[in-house]
């Protein structure tokens, strides 16, 4: 039965992206469905309050699911079940057809978050492709006119999370800065994908040992001064934009929105750097949005795109296939 043989996929399904990697879903296969879920403990409480990325991360890992599936010839459907009291937001389930979908496991398996330099920035093609995808669920996807200010929001943006000890505490909780840590090949973000030499990573276990200790000496400024500047590597900034009312399961939606655009341009030689920092911030989140002329809380998603000039590393899994 297709429930069955989509157990032997999900090493791929697990390829699906998250915020700091956390892999927050669960899954909990029942005899006629299969449960998707989530973990409390790999969600982010001070970085993401209201849980904005864990459902964006969800709706990527549905996405992800129904597009290995039917890859592999298995008919399988979502059907949105939104539980906040049981850490639910739906079921996988079997189908008359095979989900429709332009993208391959292959696509799935190769996108990767790129935060290297990026060559160009997205072609106006591209551009209306990603834009599509958003509209046929409400949204739209947006470049930001006056791109020139996002440089001082940006560093705005981190000084302020710097400063906030519970974020840095968990920041810290899923950082990987060192090869020897126990979960270096599982979860969160490695000194490697960060693009940082190992001087660097060093450094900055260093600082965030002395946290929040050396807070008071300037370390939130030193902190985002040692993030860099993302935008001096290339690429144009999109917004992914929400319609006007947009609820938690309207959120899970958008996560396999969001999919489906870094296969857009995953399979359009392109790659995304997220930026969530310029909206996780309310000040700069005011700004953008009066940027863009959208009210704030409609900024679902920020992220630098463009074309990669070398292959990014890529980020670790939990579960890994017979390819990882
Ligand atoms: C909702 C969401 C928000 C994210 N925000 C950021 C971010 O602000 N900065 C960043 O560098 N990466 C961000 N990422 C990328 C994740 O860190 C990345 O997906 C994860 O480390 C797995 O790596 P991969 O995308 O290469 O598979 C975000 C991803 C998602 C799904």
């Amino acid at each position: 039965m297709d429930l069955d043989a989509f157990r032997a996929l999900e090493p791929w399904c697990w390829r699906a992206p998250s915020a700091h990697n956390t892999q927050p879903w669960r899954l909990r296969h029942e005899p006629d469905a299969i449960q998707i879920g989530w973990d409390p403990a790999r969600t982010l409480p001070a970085a993401d309050p209201t849980g904005r990325d864990l459902r964006l991360s969800l709706g990527a890992f549905v996405e992800t699911c129904l597009i290995v599936a039917a890859d592999a010839g298995l008919r399988l459907e979502y059907a949105a079940d939104h539980d906040e009291r049981h850490r639910r937001v739906g079921w996988l389930r079997p189908a008359p057809d095979r989900y429709p979908t332009p993208f391959r496991t292959t696509d799935v398996w190769e996108r990767r978050t790129d935060r290297g330099h990026l060559a160009g920035g997205v072609d106006q093609d591209t551009l209306a492709a990603v834009d599509a995808v958003a509209r046929q669920a409400g949204g739209s996807v947006r470049t930001v006119p006056d791109a020139g200010r996002l440089g001082a929001l940006l560093r705005a943006a981190d000084r302020r999370l710097y400063a906030d000890p519970p974020v840095v505490a968990e920041l810290r909780r899923w950082l990987r800065l060192d090869p020897a840590h126990p979960d270096y090949r599982a979860d969160g973000l490695t000194d490697r994908c960060l693009g940082l030499s190992r001087p660097a990573a060093a450094g900055l276990r260093v600082a965030l040992a002395g946290y929040p200790a050396l807070r008071p000496l300037g370390l939130p400024r030193l902190l985002a001064a040692a993030a860099g500047d993302p935008l001096a590597h290339g690429g144009t900034v999109l917004v992914l934009v929400a319609p006007e009312q947009l609820d938690e399961p309207g959120q899970v939606d958008f996560g396999r929105v969001l999919l489906r655009n870094w296969l857009v341009l995953h399979t359009a030689g392109l790659a995304a750097h997220p930026l969530s920092q310029l909206i996780d911030v309310p000040a700069t989140r005011t700004v953008l949005g009066a940027l863009l002329g959208v009210a704030p809380q409609r900024l679902l998603h920020v992220a630098r795109v463009g074309r990669p000039t070398r292959p990014a590393p890529r980020s670790a899994r939990r579960v890994v296939g017979a390819r990882a």
